[in-house]
């Protein structure tokens, strides 16, 4: 075994060998099975994206059927779950409620056979399918309503608007939420995917994976971001407080939500496609004045960090999707959460393949041989 020097946030190093997706940060390339990003965002599906992922070949077209029906039929949750989640504070995180009842599935699908095919398959096809159903589910409960009952006649994405704002959403809002899904539902060894390769090598249960990759995923240096960048432009107010938000920020070395990458060093081809999606969505519904304040923010940021390769990256643009298709801020990251459910599971599966427990070294820095010191003394 060849000893590495300590790298802090383990920059640079491998932590998998992996066949899942490749990123190549200096030209903003992102690919999915090899598949580019964009062409699956033109021409893909979420649930066909996440069968990619999850399977490593597009699905033939039973294959596609049958996976999408399986995960139509499981879109229910048990009442007990809906009856746990009612027992959580109206004032909690849904991002909280979410890893709780990720977890808590756990203990209604408790049987651990992880060389069985079918077992497998199920977990996948029930994680897929509960998870948005959970989401939406919160949503109602911390209101103090009855969540409302998934739709088996709607799609994937449209089934998830439907269920949060009770309504049948218009057909191109539905589109571009299933392409907000497909942008979102892998990106090669982040912190949240790590989590849930090193959860997964215990060979523990893929609810508990999912509920440590989503705790995971809650931080505002992660997936929280995109909920960071609304409170930021609403703060910044106008177009001509940009260029004061930035010289204030940058005096005081803060960081601008929404932009830098450990790995792009170029802008995040999410970012584009999901700025595209911004424009066309409000040519069709109306501008946003957010969007001026984010356009002008991305130029002054160009100018003063570009040098240091620090771009938009994919949470910056998708608040303002999210935002304009009515979902409410703190549901951001559990939508985050519910597209890369499909990366999690992807690597779930080729951690199986190949699993060694993850048990990594440290450099200890501490002492050595100190005495005991008794209360009496401290
Ligand atoms: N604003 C200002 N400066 C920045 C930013 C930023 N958003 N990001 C990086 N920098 C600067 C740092 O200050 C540092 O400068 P220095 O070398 O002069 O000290 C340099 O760029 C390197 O930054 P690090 O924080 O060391 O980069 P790291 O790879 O560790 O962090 C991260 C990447 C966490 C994404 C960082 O860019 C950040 O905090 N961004 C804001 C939060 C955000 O948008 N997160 C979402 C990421 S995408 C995702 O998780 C889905």
């Amino acid at each position: 075994m060849v000893a590495c020097e300590f790298q802090p946030g383990l920059e640079g190093i491998p932590a998998a060998q992996s066949q899942v997706s490749f990123v190549n940060g200096q030209v903003g390339k992102l690919e999915y099975r090899g598949v580019p990003i964009e062409a699956l965002a033109e021409k893909s599906s979420f649930l066909e994206t996440a069968y990619l992922l999850i399977w490593g070949k597009f699905p033939k077209a039973d294959d596609l059927e049958a996976f999408q029906e399986d995960i139509t039929h499981h879109r229910r949750i048990k009442y007990r779950i809906r009856d746990m989640m009612k027992c959580f504070p109206e004032s909690g995180h849904p991002m909280d409620a979410l890893q709780a009842s990720a977890a808590a599935l756990g203990l209604f699908y408790s049987r651990r056979a992880l060389d069985d095919p079918a077992y497998i398959r199920g977990a996948v096809v029930r994680l897929l399918a509960k998870i948005p159903t959970m989401v939406a589910a919160f949503e109602h409960i911390r209101k103090g309503n009855d969540p409302v009952q998934p739709r088996d006649d709607l799609s994937y994405a449209a089934n998830f608007l439907y269920m949060l704002n009770e309504q049948e959403p218009d057909p191109f809002l539905a589109h571009v939420f299933d392409i907000c899904l497909i942008l979102h539902a892998e990106h090669t060894m982040n912190a949240s995917t790590f989590s849930a390769r090193v959860t997964a090598s215990t060979l523990t249960d893929p609810y508990a994976i999912v509920a440590s990759a989503v705790g995971t995923l809650a931080g505002p240096l992660h997936g929280g971001a995109n909920e960071e960048v609304i409170t930021m432009l609403a703060e910044i107010g106008s177009v001509e407080k940009v260029q004061p938000f930035l010289e204030e920020k940058l005096a005081t070395k803060s960081k601008i939500m929404g932009f830098g990458h450990r790995v792009y060093k170029v802008k995040d081809p999410r970012a584009k496609i999901l700025q595209k999606l911004a424009e066309e969505l409000f040519a069709r519904t109306g501008g946003d004045p957010a969007y001026e304040i984010a356009l002008a923010l991305e130029k002054a940021v160009a100018e003063k960090l570009g040098s240091k390769g620090i771009y938009p990256n994919v949470d910056f643009y998708s608040g303002l999707v999210y935002q304009k298709l009515g979902i409410p801020t703190d549901l951001f990251t559990p939508i985050f959460a519910i597209a890369r459910v499909a990366g999690w599971l992807a690597h779930w599966r080729e951690q199986l393949e190949t699993n060694r427990i993850y048990r990594p070294s440290q450099v200890y820095v501490g002492e050595h041989g100190l005495p005991y010191i008794t209360p009496e003394s401290r």
